[in-house]
């Protein structure tokens, strides 16, 4: 959350900055700001809005300068104001943070910080509190600081005295940073950098790095110097660029295919799923006796799938746990149970937390993360790398289907290995799997239809989403994805569970989509749908045939390809995130950025 940049080079650094402002914006838009180091003068510039409002304020205004930083937040400390915006200035200091400062309270009044301060942010007290410490020795003010600081921080800081200077230092919240013949670099996130060098390193925590234009600088806390490990992208600028599609999320959910395909393909050898490449050890899925799914959000939702697939066809307990929840709930964890985490990002600060928890009681831990050298996938014991590429939109859609992917994979391999299944029909899973690709490539084919749905939708206060066995794990991301992108308040019920309560909601036109493709429950849920259209409900009816009699009591039908029941996932998930998709661009909504919301949530 908080998206940071700073650069510092041969040339003038105000597009630089706001460009990369507008690649991190998916971190944070309710206000964004930029400070230019030049001819000893640091000018600040800041706004509540989007980094749009920003570049607007900018454009007349006098701003030249090789030196800058810029920020885009996430509003914690503080609310959306002008005065919260980053960059903070004290004295000499100016600095922007991503993270949370969690004893500014203490910090202020035991170094009399009171009179300095202007805005309610934790951040500006580290500027403070920076600007008390500097006596022109800049590293011994950082390192003084950083010392007093409990928290997560991102901090990247220039003085006023000091040209052509960045100084970073982070803890926890990730930076990431460069060096080209233009000049040296740091940022959040690598959508903000990958146009300048295709090579960088993770900023390592509690080291100060000083940028300049001739390079980076790196030192551990006692002074030491440091060398980074050098780590490649593998997707290009066009990646994180819209590509003609009118919202990130549109593309991405476009871009699912390919995702598959990247993702399951190096992972098959002689039709056989294989992580030897991933160098992830056929011990840790021997030796368990369970596995403990710990994610957040969407990538949970894609947890919940692998517990159905692995419990069905393994017979080995799967739980999955809200990693918030995981971490204060004094889990029963031990050297036996497998901790699998999945996180687009690699940085969700409850899932780490609660890797480092599973870890410390003993458990091994295997993540399933898109980002390559991301926190989460450094503190893990294996890593099984999803190649979605970028995802940019706020809501997750390519990077949740590849996580089914790879847990479908883990599901054959364990299977595998376990002697459980064979290898004749491990085979054929794996060529169902690779299939995946062209499920969603079909199920694509139904988007007119999907509008339909959505043009119903848009119009709803409540929507419900309905199915069982899988198909309820789906409904459960449907109604969130419907809710974070449309603001229509969505909820998810096992088909079977409406008649204990909920159904009392059911009226004239109520939207309830059934998700309906599980063959051995399909008649049950048909009943279920018969109960709520019996009660006015607009029912949406998702399944494999056109079954004459069922389609009929149905306002809508989506019709998905002919599958096996546990592959048909691939197909309700594109149908749960165009419905999501054009709901809320039938409502006008800014797909990319809902409102409150910041992709890769670095706050407790
Ligand atoms: C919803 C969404 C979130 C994330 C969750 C975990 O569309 O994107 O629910 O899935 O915040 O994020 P990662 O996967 O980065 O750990």
């Amino acid at each position: 959350m908080c998206g940071i940049i700073g650069f510092t080079g041969n040339i003038q650094a105000k597009n630089i900055i706001i460009d990369g402002l507008e690649r991190l914006e998916y971190r944070g838009y309710d206000s964004a700001g930029l400070a230019l180091l030049n001819n000893g003068r640091i000018n600040v510039m800041k706004k509540t809005g989007k980094v749009a409002d920003l570049r607007k304020l900018c454009e007349n205004a006098e701003l030249s300068g090789t030196c800058g930083i810029g920020h885009t937040r996430w509003a914690t400390h503080g609310g959306v104001t002008d005065v919260n915006a980053h960059p903070h200035r004290c004295g000499q200091v100016v600095l922007i943070h991503n993270g949370i400062i969690e004893n500014y309270k203490q910090i202020i009044s035991e170094y009399g910080l009171a009179d300095k301060l202007m805005s309610e942010t934790d951040s500006e007290v580290v500027a403070a509190l920076l600007d008390t410490l500097y006596d022109g020795d800049p590293i011994k003010a950082i390192k003084k600081t950083v010392n007093v600081l409990s928290g997560a921080f991102a901090l990247c800081i220039m003085f006023q005295d000091i040209p052509g200077k960045i100084f970073s230092i982070r803890n926890v919240s990730p930076m990431v940073a460069t060096s080209c013949e233009k000049g040296s670099i740091i940022a959040s996130d690598l959508t903000a950098l990958i146009e300048f060098s295709k090579d960088y390193f993770v900023v390592p925590e509690y080291h100060i790095l000083t940028l300049s234009k001739e390079g980076i600088d790196i030192i551990d806390m006692k002074g030491n110097e440091v060398k980074p490990e050098i780590l490649s992208v593998n997707w290009d600028i066009a990646s994180a660029q819209k590509g003609g599609y009118p919202f990130f999320m549109l593309k991405e959910i476009y871009e699912q295919p390919d995702a598959i395909r990247n993702t399951v393909t190096p992972r098959v050898s002689q039709g056989l799923p294989d992580f030897t490449e991933d160098g992830i050890d056929d011990s840790i899925f021997t030796d368990c006796e369970r596995i403990c799914v710990v994610a957040c959000g969407t990538a949970m939702h894609a947890g919940m799938v692998g517990k159905h697939l692995i419990e069905s066809r393994l017979r080995v307990p799967v739980q999955v746990e809200i990693a918030s929840e995981f971490r204060y709930k004094n889990p029963i964890m031990d050297s036996k149970t497998l901790t699998i985490v999945l996180s687009q990002s690699g940085e969700t600060i409850d899932t780490l937390e609660a890797l480092k928890l599973a870890k410390s009681m003993g458990s091994k831990v295997l993540s399933i993360v898109n980002v390559k050298g991301s926190t989460i996938a450094r503190e893990s014991d294996y890593v099984l790398y999803t190649h979605a590429g970028p995802e940019i939109a706020v809501a997750s859609t390519k990077a949740y289907t590849v996580q089914i992917a790879a847990m479908y994979l883990i599901a054959a391999r364990m299977g595998l290995v376990r002697k459980l299944i064979d290898e004749k029909s491990t085979k054929k899973f794996i060529i169902n799997l690779i299939n995946a690709s062209n499920i969603i490539e079909e199920t694509l084919k139904s988007a007119n239809n999907i509008k339909r749905v959505a043009n119903h939708i848009k119009l709803a206060p409540d929507a419900f989403y309905i199915g069982r066995g899988l198909d309820y794990t789906m409904s459960l991301e449907a109604a969130l994805k419907l809710k974070e992108i449309s603001y229509v308040h969505a909820e998810a019920y096992a088909a079977g569970e409406l008649k204990h309560g909920t159904i009392a909601l059911i009226a004239e036109n109520v939207p309830v989509i059934a998700f309906a493709t599980q063959e051995d429950v399909y008649g049950k849920v048909i009943s279920n749908i018969r109960e709520v259209k019996a009660r006015g409900a607009y029912v949406v009816l998702v399944s494999m045939d056109e079954k004459v009699d069922d389609v009929a009591i149905c306002d809508q039908h989506i019709r998905i390809p002919k599958l096996d029941s546990e592959f048909t996932t691939f197909a309700t998930s594109v149908i749960l995130q165009l419905i999501a998709y054009y709901t809320s661009e039938a409502k006008g909504l800014d797909v990319d950025k809902p409102r409150n919301l910041a992709k890769s949530v670095t706050v407790e």
